[in-house]
């Protein structure tokens, strides 16, 4: 019987955090159970930064980025005495169970303190789009729309001065805003680490296309690229004679009100979220896939983020069966597939 929950955000912040955290609060008040904000992320549930969150507490928050209840990196919390330190703070403060929103680093924290006898749910948050089981993560929609406002700005400046302007994005090791940008915008190429960049046939395309008299050219970067923007930057202005400059959007993109798909989601995976908890549901990651809200346990999402990543380590596949194992491997190819598809289109029609 859950009488009081916890909620925290952790890893990068991301806009629509602030909507999960007021659906969170709201939903479980409305159910008769008290809920604690933990600040901070894990630091705060070792270090005991924990207040209580009412009604009012969540008032005009949906329409802001950032978290209210701050992010922390706390690499404490992976050994056994900050987990010791964060189940003896649940206790005192009452917490029966909590609500983690951030990244899948996130969520080996959720699973490690389940594991502990505290249940977790976790929610995907962050711009990145980079957590497997879910189509969209909170804050992924605001970031791609504020760096397609960004490079509408620079294409303004290109166009007057005949220029190309190579934009390097943020998304970590993940593609999806490079890849999403660069058709929302037009531009005429895009590089990510997922796939293998072309970059003499890219060349020979601006050089034609400038032949054939276009002004501007926009070129997106992943920053899963370290340092090719730059570099590309340097190649397309020495071997095309179009003079190129270098922006990095960085930290812009993670700031700002969030969009309205980003309020709606964040609402409906936080009330999701208290729902399963109180449900008696824990150890899952509430996702959004073919526009449903619905659920994985974190264990299995953890390993399908790690093979959708080429990153899975001996006997990680181990703990399931051949059936479960074959519809993991089918469910990455159709992931990458849409993927795929995206990146091609962006230069079937950039010509
Ligand atoms: P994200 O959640 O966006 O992936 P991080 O990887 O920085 O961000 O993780 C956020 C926090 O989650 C870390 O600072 C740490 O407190 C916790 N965490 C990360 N990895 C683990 C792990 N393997 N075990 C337990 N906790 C972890
Ligand atoms: O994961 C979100 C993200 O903004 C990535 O896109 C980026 O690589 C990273 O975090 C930046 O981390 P930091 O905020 O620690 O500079």
């Amino acid at each position: 019987m859950f009488k009081r929950i916890g909620i925290l955000t952790s890893g990068g912040d991301a806009p629509g955090m602030n909507a999960a955290i007021r659906a969170v609060v709201r939903t479980a008040i409305a159910r008769g159970v008290e809920c604690m904000g933990i600040y901070r992320g894990y630091r705060g549930l070792i270090e005991g930064d924990i207040r209580k969150l009412e009604m009012r507490s969540v008032s005009n928050i949906i329409n802001h980025g950032g978290t209210i209840l701050y992010s922390d990196r706390c690499p404490e919390f992976k050994t056994e005495e900050g987990m010791k330190e964060a189940v003896e703070n649940c206790k005192r403060f009452g917490i029966d169970g909590i609500i983690s929103i951030g990244g899948d680093g996130t969520f080996r924290g959720a699973t490690d303190l389940t594991a502990h006898g505290v249940p977790c749910i976790g929610l995907p948050g962050t711009i990145d789009n980079d957590i497997t089981s879910t189509d969209f993560s909170i804050g992924f929609d605001t970031a791609v729309n504020t760096t397609i406002e960004m490079v509408d700005r620079l294409r303004d400046t290109c166009e007057s001065h005949a220029r190309c302007n190579v934009v390097e994005v943020m998304g970590r090791d993940a593609g999806d805003i490079a890849v999403q940008t660069a058709i929302a915008v037009g531009a005429s190429a895009v590089a990510v680490r997922e796939i293998l960049f072309n970059e003499a046939a890219v060349l020979e395309s601006l050089r034609h296309s400038r032949e054939s008299g276009k002004r501007n050219f926009i070129v997106i970067v992943s920053e899963g690229l370290p340092g090719y923007g730059e570099q590309l930057t340097k190649t397309i202005e020495e071997k095309t004679g179009i003079e190129t400059r270098f922006a990095r959007l960085a930290h812009v993109v993670r700031g700002g009100s969030p969009t309205l798909r980003d309020r709606i989601l964040g609402s409906t995976v936080g009330a999701a979220a208290v729902e399963c908890l109180l449900d008696g549901k824990s150890n899952i990651v509430i996702c959004e896939r073919v526009g449903k809200v619905t659920t994985m346990d974190i264990g299995e999402a953890l390993i399908l983020d790690r093979m959708y990543k080429d990153k899975l380590k001996p006997g990680d596949l181990e703990k399931f069966d051949a059936e479960t194992v074959a519809r993991m491997r089918a469910f990455c190819a159709a992931k990458f597939d849409a993927f795929k598809k995206l990146y091609d289109l962006a230069y079937e029609i950039s010509k």
